[in-house]
This record gives structure tokens, C-alpha cells and sequence, in this order.
């Protein structure tokens, strides 16, 4: 059954919403927090080792309930189960949708048309498991009977932004396997990548799932040549050692020259941008072994469960989604900032600017018709503290109201302990410098007993801080492969309940087409 479709500025929650917005619009949040000494607690939730402040919202209960009545008045809990049943939501592309069956370890069957899809995903978890297994092991060699040493990931969008986030995100827990990413068409690119690279000691990973994307076929291309003339004694026959590939377009990757045994598929019901934990990830498993790629699919398995079971007032990327839709259609913020204090989640953001904006970027409802609200919100950051010294400025006294997701870990992975409780001190001050701001009177003070008397006047305004900013904060213990397939399931299941609320298709991404199209004829 496809989704049902609704207009969810009809619905009586909406309606509700709008009166509550010009009441709370300026509403100050000290306020919320000084009546209401439960607050704290109240708007926090626990998952795991999650913890997940939204205190410092423009909400109060009666709000909160208000969002929850609009999910409710749209049957979200319908959408959640059609989703995970592999009905076939992704209607304009006739697909089911099912990324969760990718991790589903529940042992129980997932149906599309009928057919038991899990047979399939076990036997390409096997085969991927056996395959990196024998590279990281050293068994398999490359053509000229050397183990390999390299690996590169040659695809882009959601073939290439899920592995390099996660492969980045979790070095700490990286073998001696060296893993690159091409990407982007440019040549200057792929020639800084392979001067670095010897191709007896190279696995080429080549990641399409249409194996059709310009940028993948001409990088594959290129590579295909430099492997074939460095003067090595590399023949067309030696392809089958050192290229694989994943795609769902067999006959293409067949073309290519790459032997059947080492294509690795995957299936049309996998959106790109949902796909690392399918063969998309080859490169993850790769990199940090095969028991680490399946406890990144663990910890996603278990926020799939807790999506799916947790009443909505208790479930993070229904909150989570729920509030960047009041913020968004309410207080028509137009964009979110992310801004995760850790290194290691730099690649981070790129991930979710595809995972949200390539899904929710429409403008047609599920009925066809133009929208006349808003939907997909801009997302951006960076990594703190290196914000706070580059764009904090203009979030915390500039003319735009920008709700932000901050996400921190309790512990670090190597233990230093005063780099980390400064890091989190940043996290924490952050944080809690857009919710307070700093009044008129208090910069009075501050300059005063600065002695600072003859430039109070001048300066006064400038050094004001409105505050009333808000921001959520999830923090995590200490990052693993687990609780990293945790925290992309909460923002991968956040992107279709807004979706889903908005009344969009989540999963094609038509707007990409006419670009690539005209990029053709530029080149006739
Ligand atoms: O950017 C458009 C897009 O189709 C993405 O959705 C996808 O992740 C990317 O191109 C790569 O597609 P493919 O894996 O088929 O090469």
C-alpha cells in the first residue's frame, strides 16, 4: 500500500500550532525553565548510551503535544510500519524502501512482493565478510601476488558519502589496510590519489548502483588505464585481481571488465543515500574488519527498533523531526546547523546534507500538487570548537534564528583527559551561551567593573547577546561502531518522518537529472 496522503497544514494540529506559535514566538526560555523545575528531565530522552537534551527549545508540554497530535493525525505510526514492511512507499519510482532490512536482526522475514528479501541479505553479508576477510588477512592478492595494501573507493553521492563518513568517523578502529575515496570528476583529483599508489598492491572498489553516474564510469575509466600503463605487467585479463565492484547493473559492470565473481549487488529497494549498510559499505568493512561493519549495523538495528516501538514522546527521531518542523514551518528557519564535537565526525555533515536535502529537497506533494508550505530544511556545520572560531559568530548575533544539533561524547578514545574535558566544557558552553545570551545590564556590569566606564555607551550594544537560541544535545559515551550505526539511523529515520509529515516522496531525487543532462550537452 503507498503512503497515505495528506496535507498536514489541514490537519487540526497544524491549526492548533499556528495559535501556539504566536503565543510562544518570543516566549523566553529562562522563563519555561524557572517555571517548571522538571523541565531538565522531562525533555530529556535515554537510548543506550544516548542522551538527548531538547530543553532548550521554544516548546512548552502543551506544544510538545501539539506536534505529537499532528504525527499522530497523520498516521505516522501507518508510515513507520508501511516502511518497514516493504510496501511500496518510493511510489514515483515504483520501490520499495528498505535500508532496515539491510541490518534487520531479528531473524524475522522482510517481503517484497512476496518474496523473502533476507536470504539475499545474509548471503551478501557472507560474501562480504569472507571477501575482507581474505584481503585484510592478506590471502588474496593482488595480479601480481602481492597482498594488498590499498584500498580506493571510486563513486559518489550515497555510494561514496555513507563509507567515507563512517571509515573516517571510525580510524580508531582501522587495520593496516590504507582506504582513499574519488569522488568528484576532477582529474587533478585522481591524479594526486594515484601518484600515492602502486597497482600490484591496489584494490580498486568501483561503487555504483546504477553503474551509469558520469563521474564513477569516467574515474573508473581513467583508473582502468593508469592500472593497464604503469609498466608493471599489468594485463586486461589481471582486472578480475584488483577491481570489484557493487552495483545493481550487472550487465554494465560486466562491460567493464570486472568478473562476475567479484560483484558485489545490491538492490533497487536501497536509496543511494541509505546504502552504506549494504555492499555500498565494502570499503567500511574493508577498512575496519567485518565484526565492526556488523556491529555498525547492530546499533542501527537496535534504533530501527526503538523507531519503531517507542511511543512518540519517547522517540528520538520523532522529537528530533518534530521540532525541526516547528522551527521550520513555524518560525520558517530555513536552514539547521550540525555541529558534532568530535574530530572524527567531520564527514559527518556532507552525509547528512545528502541523507536530508537530496530527500526532502521537493516541492510537489505526494498527490503531485505545488506545496505552498515549507519543506527540506538547509543543513550545514562543521566540527566544534573549530565553529566557534568561524561561523558561532553570525549564530549567535546575527538577524537569523538557527537551530542546532550538538552531539558530544562523554569519554575520548585515547583517554586524554584535559583535552577532552575542554572540549566538553566548549560542547556544554555553547550550548547553554545561545540559550542564556547576555542582557543589557549584565554587559553594563561586566564593562563597568572592567573600568570600563567612559566606553560603556559605545560598546554596550555590540556586546549584548540575545539568547533564546535553540539547540538540542545528544550526547553519546565514547564513539564505537555500534552506537555510530545508532546515531545515522536516528538522522536517516528523522529525515522520513519529516518526509512523511510534509507529505513529499523522501526517496527519488529527480531534481539531480536536469543538471546531469545538460552537463551532456555542454560536452557535444
Ligand atoms: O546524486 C544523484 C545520485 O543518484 C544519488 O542519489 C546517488 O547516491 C548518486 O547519484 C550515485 O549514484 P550511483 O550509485 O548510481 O552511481
Amino acid at each position: 500500500m503507498p503512503l497515505k496522503n495528506q496535507n498536514p497544514t489541514k490537519t487540526k494540529a497544524w491549526e492548533k500550532l499556528q495559535e501556539s506559535y504566536q503565543e510562544l514566538k518570543n516566549i523566553d526560555m529562562k522563563t519555561l525553565f524557572l517555571n517548571d523545575v522538571h523541565r531538565k528531565e522531562k525533555y530529556t530522552l535515554t537510548f543506550n548510551d544516548f542522551n538527548l537534551n531538547f530543553s532548550k527549545n521554544r516548546i512548552n508540554d502543551a506544544v510538545l503535544q501539539q506536534l505529537l497530535e499532528l504525527a499522530n493525525e497523520v498516521d505516522l505510526k501507518d508510515g513507520i510500519k508501511k516502511m518497514f514492511s516493504g510496501d511500496i512507499i518510493n511510489a514515483t519510482e515504483n520501490r520499495a524502501v528498505l535500508h532496515t532490512a539491510l541490518r534487520n536482526k531479528s531473524g524475522n522475514a522482510v517481503l517484497v512482493n512476496g518474496k523473502n528479501i533476507m536470504p539475499e541479505v545474509e548471503a551478501s553479508l557472507k560474501k562480504m565478510n569472507s571477501f575482507s576477510g581474505s584481503v585484510i588477512s592478506g590471502k588474496l592478492k593482488g595480479y601480481s601476488g602481492k597482498a594488498f595494501t590499498d584500498v580506493v573507493n571510486v563513486g559518489i553521492g550515497g555510494s561514496d558519502l555513507g563509507p567515507r563518513m563512517v571509515v573516517d568517523a571510525l580510524q580508531y578502529y582501522k587495520n593496516h589496510l590504507k582506504t582513499h575515496f574519488i569522488s568528484n570528476i576532477d582529474g587533478d583529483h585522481i591524479s594526486e590519489t594515484l601518484k600515492e599508489l602502486n597497482p600490484e598492491t591496489t584494490l580498486f572498489v568501483i561503487v555504483s548502483k546504477t553503474f551509469t553516474t558520469q563521474e564513477t564510469l569516467t574515474n573508473a575509466e581513467t583508473i582502468k588505464k593508469w592500472f593497464l600503463s604503469r609498466g608493471l605487467g599489468s594485463k586486461e585479463t589481471d582486472i578480475k585481481h584488483n577491481f570489484v565492484a557493487v552495483s545493481t547493473n550487472l550487465e554494465k559492470v560486466a562491460d567493464f571488465g570486472i568478473a562476475q565473481e567479484n560483484i558485489f549487488t545490491m538492490w533497487d529497494w536501497v536509496g543511494g543515500r541509505y546504502s552504506l549498510w549494504s555492499a555500498v559499505g565494502l570499503s567500511i568493512s574493508l577498512a575496519l574488519g567485518f565484526d565492526n561493519f556488523n556491529k555498525l549495523l547492530t546499533g542501527a538495528y537496535e534504533m530501527d527498533e526503538h523507531f519503531k516501538t517507542a511511543p512518540f514522546q519517547k522517540n528520538m527521531p520523532v522529537i528530533l523531526a518534530l521540532i525541526s518542523i516547528w522551527y521550520n514551518n513555524f518560525f520558517n528557519t530555513e536552514s539547521e546547523v550540525v555541529i558534532p564535537f568530535s574530530q572524527y565526525l567531520t564527514q559527518l555533515v556532507p552525509f547528512l546534507q545528502q541523507l536530508s536535502m537530496e530527500s526532502n529537497g521537493k516541492s510537489v506533494d505526494r498527490n503531485g500538487n505545488t506545496i505552498d508550505y515549507q519543506t527540506g530544511n538547509i543543513i550545514w556545520g562543521n566540527t566544534g570548537t573549530n565553529v566557534q572560531h568561524a561561523f558561532m559568530q553570525l549564530v549567535h548575533q546575527g538577524t537569523k534564528l538557527i537551530p542546532v544539533d550538538f552531539i558530544g561524547f562523554s569519554n575520548s578514545l585515547y583517554g586524554n583527559k584535559e583535552h577532552h574535558e575542554k572540549l566538553m566544557a566548549n560542547f556544554y558552553a555553547q550550548a547553554e551561551a545561545l540559550y542564556l545570551g547576555k542582557t543589557k545590564e549584565e554587559v553594563h556590569l561586566e564593562l563597568k567593573v572592567a573600568n570600563n566606564q567612559d566606553k560603556i555607551e559605545q560598546l554596550l550594544p555590540f556586546k549584548v547577546f540575545q539568547g533564546n537560541k535553540p539547540s538540542n544535545t545528544l550526547v553519546i559515551d565514547k564513539l564505537s561502531p555500534k552506537n555510530l550505526g545508532s546515531l545515522i539511523a536516528i538522522y536517516e529515520h528523522k529525515t522520513f518522518v519529516q518526509g512523511y509529515i510534509w507529505n513529499i516522496f523522501s526517496f527519488d531525487q529527480f531534481g539531480v537529472e536536469l543538471g546531469k543532462e545538460l552537463a551532456k550537452t555542454h560536452l557535444q
